[in-house]
């Protein structure tokens, strides 16, 4: 347990507060200042704010475990609980899983998510692009989140594991609300419900995998099953089927929000999205500034194996839970010049920590960017007279993912 006697605290932080969810940055600005790390009660966590801090929690495999990266922030009630007894068979893969079985199994997932597999990908988000686009821009004002930025990344997912199209709806409604389940304070009710979902979707990854194994085909999951076949001590089914079902989050609500506040950003800096229009070459830094000004993912979590004493002497004592504040590092001035200003030309925008940093960076950044990239071109050689509707832009109440939920626009 965490010794919190003599703990730095912040009151600042209130990371369910309105204002906080609106925009953390002010907060991340004040706290990175105030307590570069501190004890958050209303969490059970320490709080980590400045970039070289959360780099080395990040990396530091010998003194950090990433075991708690997918555990739910309050623990399940019995009634959800109760449901996910009830055939549930997740086991940790890659985010929450240590040395040594970590590089055993994310080595395999390298083979089958291959650079060939997500350039072939190509083609098929263009295509999808396209006629989302169709759609939403034939009409005068529309939902940007709903009608690409959401369902885009979970069906290119699901083209890449090789779920079938038409179980596509089913699917979404199974995968969605999980984030809140994990990253945030669900009611009683809510835990039930997703619980449900939870357990029907492993069903569903556990039958499909079954299928795969007699009936293969040129997708992730066939190809993970080819290493498996040829020396099953490489994954096992069990771990199989937990990597398929954990892609399906992993690769959905991250990149909904990046394209989402990629866009927001884009519009709210006008002449930068007239830039990109005429010149589709900046839109690769243009996604990436929009990963370190204000990122999907603006923190992740760690567990402390050892005493872990950081920047300004502040330690961090054994067996805490550590919340890393991403969001807060990748505005960290002692790291970037003019770390508040949304600049697409910023040569070292690269740089941030949006995607994790060591042995957990994330597997998908290459597709995110593909995605993010693909879809930005589409979009600006067809609407360059975009803008934003007047709105109240809402965020989800969950501590990790950041994005607006909706995102009204209109042809100028
Ligand atoms: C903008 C989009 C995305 C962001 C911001 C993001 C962010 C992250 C972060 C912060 C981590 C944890 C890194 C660490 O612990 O050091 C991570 C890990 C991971 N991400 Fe992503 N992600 C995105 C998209 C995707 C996509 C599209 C996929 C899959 C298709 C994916 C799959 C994974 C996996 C499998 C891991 C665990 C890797 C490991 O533990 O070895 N992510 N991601």
């Amino acid at each position: 347990m965490d010794d919190r006697a003599g703990c730095p605290a912040n009151e600042r932080f209130d990371p369910f507060g309105p204002a906080y969810l609106a925009d953390p940055y002010p907060t991340f600005a004040a706290v990175r200042e105030e307590t570069p790390a501190f004890y958050s009660d209303e969490l059970g966590m320490w709080v980590v704010t400045r970039y070289d801090d959360c780099a080395t929690v990040m990396s530091d495999t010998d003194r950090c475990s990433a075991r708690n990266a997918q555990d739910p922030l309050l623990p399940f009630g019995p009634r959800a609980t109760a449901v996910l007894q009830d055939g549930f068979g997740f086991v940790p893969t890659m985010t929450n899983l240590d040395l040594p079985e970590h590089t055993r199994i994310r080595k395999h997932n390298l083979t089958a998510f291959s650079n060939r597999r997500v350039a072939e990908l190509e083609p098929v988000i263009r295509d999808i692009t396209t006629s989302m686009l169709d759609s939403m821009l034939a009409e005068p004002r529309f939902d940007w989140v709903s009608g690409l930025a959401f369902p885009l990344p979970i069906t290119v997912i699901f083209e890449l594991l090789g779920f079938p199209d038409s179980d596509a709806e089913m699917l979404k409604a199974w995968t969605t609300e999980r984030l809140v389940m994990l990253f945030g304070r669900p009611t009683d009710d809510e835990q039930v419900r997703v619980a449900t979902n939870m357990r029907d979707f492993w069903g569903y990854c556990v039958d499909f995998v079954a299928r795969r194994q007699r009936d293969r085909s040129d997708d992730f999951t066939s190809a993970l099953l080819d290493i498996h076949d040829a020396d099953n001590s490489a994954i096992s089914i069990q771990e199989l089927t937990s990597v398929i079902f954990g892609l399906s989050i992993a690769g959905h609500e991250t990149t909904t929000n990046l394209l989402t506040n990629t866009l927001w950003l884009l519009l709210r800096h006008r002449s930068q999205w007239d830039e990109v229009c005429v010149d589709p070459s900046l839109i690769p830094g243009a996604v990436e500034e929009s990963l370190r000004f204000d990122s999907s993912v603006n923190a992740w979590r760690r567990y402390s194996l050892v005493d872990i004493e950081l920047g300004e002497g502040v330690t961090i004592p054994a067996d805490a839970r550590i919340l890393v504040l991403l969001g807060s590092a990748n505005r960290d001035p002692r790291h970037f010049d003019g770390a508040d200003r949304f600049d697409i030309h910023r040569a070292d925008a690269r740089r941030h920590l949006s995607f994790g940093k060591g042995i957990h960076f994330c597997l998908g950044a290459p597709l995110a960017r593909l995605e993010a990239r693909v879809v930005f071109e589409e979009l600006c050689r067809r609407a360059p007279d975009l803008i934003l509707a007047d709105q109240e832009i809402r965020f989800a109440p969950i501590i990790s993912f950041r994005g607006p939920t909706e995102l009204v626009l209109e042809r100028g």
